[in-house]
């Protein structure tokens, strides 16, 4: 069900890099921070050391930032962030300059510590990287200051009006850093193998509270001098993160406390109904921890932002930011909050080096939720849960065939000059966690718990490549096992296309039922007549993916009296009718169809329906583009992007 998208045809190259490969240089200046014991050539840490991240300009074996302090004022009138990022930075002994990644960026001089102006260069750069920004670095200089704004063209940043919230009366300001968005908002080396820490001061209007991914030094504000109608918020994040994760929302928001650690920020309009569907986080992060060891980041807290989120959810650490898409009333989808919370260890304490080895974020956490969803809901829906996984990454790897992108059915693709955005699909989630289950079976359970505990802990606070995961496997789990490794078809996992042949598919008796039910229904049965009292959200879900190709406008009228889908609050069971709907040209749900299209951005829901009314043509596509003009204003830049590709 995760979209993925055609690649950008407009592919400029971008400047060369040279590839640094000096595994003797001091430990501080490698991608990550090395513990000099383990650092052999083969070891996993050494690996990672000299890759190099295709998707950055930076050249952290000269100068890499360890920090970033930023003090911004939000202007809502001109919907700019504006004012200062210092960076601390680590430097080789004669390190000339420090290249930061920047895009879109008012860059508006740069200074030392003593506050010297610095000579710097804005490089060509391209639509996709942005421009590099080489500062010039005095002999032994450690700071720099940038002194910026941010511009309407940058793309993590989401200004959105009073009538884009729940709320309607305050404006809202919120970013999205994965992938490679940050570099639109913070100028500094964004690759997520140069990991930083960072402090913040955030000015915002008085009536609005600002959040960010970190520990909130001054959680109700602070009076600005001089400023009767501004308050400022102060955050520290002390643990090394990778730049994507650095995120800050502001708006009209309230806080309800769920466990000792966790809690839900919301807007003031949405907090109960936000309060009452995440009341098991903090017995999520106690399964969590039982699994694969202590939660390092302090608080866990949600912030459900309003509809225009283009995604699911974000693991920004310490508060995960989630689409409102997913308060169903009834629970029912907080998988979503299993998922952003085991990321907390699969992607943000061990976090890909690179956007080719993005399936070590999202597999592990894949496999992690699903582990979540068991220990706290019970087997049986952890079971329907994977399946639906399962099926979705088959309908995945058959569109990616039928498109011509055969490449990107690889766990390790081949991102060089491609927008790691149009890699996003179920592979990286689905088959990554495949391959996980499939080591699952071979060790059992306890092995293999072992196994990650211990690889969470090996790497905490460090950057992965899926070549030093494999360095790491062949010694901790595969006990240089070659014969092992063959068979386990290990290599083949990894780089090859499709799907290997000892994936273990998973089985579910109660979606078994479920299939039993929609084909009785399929081979003219009356809907009232099944046997489906008391299904859940995802047998729901199942049901609907099961409807055969040849389902009728009399069936789909059956179903709608009988089940009133079209009138369903939940999100993901009135996706899936209405992607029925599109297929079979069901009018009555046209209108529930526009009204779901214009009144959320989730890229997930949005980017299907789209291109399954543009598969229609004559009415569908005039239904796509009338609905598409009134909606666009109103989504996302990263959802935009990948609409405009559909909708032409
Ligand atoms: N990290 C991702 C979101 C993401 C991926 C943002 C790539 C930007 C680029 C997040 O953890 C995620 O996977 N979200 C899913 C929901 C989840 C339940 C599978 C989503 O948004 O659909
Ligand atoms: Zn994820």
């Amino acid at each position: 069900m995760r979209q993925s998208h055609s690649r950008t045809s407009s592919v400029i190259r971008r400047l060369a890099f040279v590839v640094v490969a000096a595994v003797s240089l001091s430990a501080g200046l490698m991608l990550t921070s090395c513990n000099p014991k383990e650092s052999t050539e083969a070891g996993p840490q050494a690996i990672v050391a000299n890759t190099v991240d295709d998707h950055s300009y930076a050249r952290p074996q000269e100068a890499r930032v360890r920090h970033v302090d930023l003090d911004l004022t939000a202007d809502f009138q001109s919907k700019t962030l504006r004012g200062t990022a210092t960076l601390k930075l680590d430097t080789e002994a004669n390190a000339k300059q420090v290249i930061l990644d920047t895009r879109a960026l008012d860059i508006e001089k740069v200074t030392g510590a003593s506050g010297v102006p610095l000579k710097y260069t804005l490089g060509k750069g391209d639509e996709m990287m942005g421009k590099p920004l080489t500062i010039e670095l005095p002999q032994g200089a450690q700071t720099v200051i940038v002194y910026y704004r941010t511009t309407i063209a940058g793309t993590a940043l989401q200004w959105l009006d009073p009538s884009q919230t729940a709320g309607k009366r305050k404006p809202f300001l919120f970013s999205q850093g994965e992938e490679i968005h940050t570099r639109t908002w913070i100028p500094t080396q964004d690759s997520p193998s140069i990991r930083q820490t960072y402090t913040a001061r955030i000015v915002v209007p008085s009536d609005l509270m600002a959040v960010m991914s970190a520990k909130r030094l001054t959680p109700k504000g602070e009076a600005v001098p001089g400023h009767a109608n501004q308050r400022a918020y102060r955050f520290e994040m002390d643990k090394p993160i990778a730049p994507y994760l650095i995120a800050i929302a502001v708006g009209d928001l309230g806080f309800r406390e769920e466990g000792k650690r966790t809690g839900v920020f919301a807007e003031k309009a949405m907090l109960d109904k936000a309060a009452y569907e995440f009341a098991d986080m903090e017995s999520m992060l106690d399964a969590a921890e039982k699994l694969y060891g202590p939660y390092q980041w302090g608080r866990y807290d949600v912030l459900v932002l309003p509809p225009s989120f283009p995604y699911g959810g974000m693991e920004n650490p310490t508060m995960t930011f989630a689409t409102p898409t997913v308060l169903a009333g009834d629970r029912s989808l907080v998988s979503l909050v299993a998922h952003e919370l085991a990321h907390s260890w699969s992607g943000n304490l061990v976090t890909n080096a690179t956007w080719e080895d993005f399936w070590l974020n999202e597999g592990f956490t894949v496999y992690f939720e699903n582990r979540i969803m068991e220990q706290v809901y019970g087997p049986e829906r952890a079971k329907m849960l994977e399946v639906l996984g399962y099926n979705d990454l088959q309908q995945t790897m058959k569109d990616l065939n039928d498109s011509n992108q055969t490449d990107f059915t690889r766990l390790h693709p081949d991102l060089k000059g491609i927008n790691p955005d149009d890699y996003f699909s179920d592979v990286p989630y689905e088959k990554g966690a495949a391959f996980l289950r499939m080591l699952e079976a071979k060790f059992g359970r306890k092995k293999f718990d072992a196994y990650l505990k211990g690889y969470f802990h090996r790497y905490a606070f460090q950057s992965m490549t899926t070549e030093a995961f494999v360095a790491d496997l062949r010694v901790n789990l595969l006990h240089n096992d070659t014969d092992l490794e063959k068979q386990l078809k290990i290599h083949q996992w990894l780089y090859d296309k499709g799907m290997p042949d000892n994936v273990v598919v998973p089985t579910s008796p109660v979606l078994d039922q479920v299939a039993q039910q929609a084909q009785a229904f399929a081979i003219g049965g009356a809907a009232k007549t099944l046997n489906v009292t008391d299904y859940n959200t995802q047998q729901w879900q199942y049901f609907l993916t099961k409807m055969p190709e040849t389902l009728t406008l009399d069936q789909m009228t059956d179903l709608d009296a009988t089940f009133a889908f079209t009138k369903t609050h939940n999100s993901e069971i009135l996706f899936a009718w209405l992607m029925l709907a599109v297929q079979h040209h069901y009018q009555p749900a046209m209108p529930a169809l526009r009204e779901f299209l214009v009144s959320q951005g989730r890229g997930k829901f949005c980017k299907p329906l789209y291109a399954a009314l543009m598969k229609q043509p004559g009415w569908g596509v005039d239904t796509a583009r009338r609905i598409y003009a009134e909606a666009r204003p109103g989504y996302h830049e990263v959802t935009r992007a990948g609409v405009d590709k559909l909708v032409k």
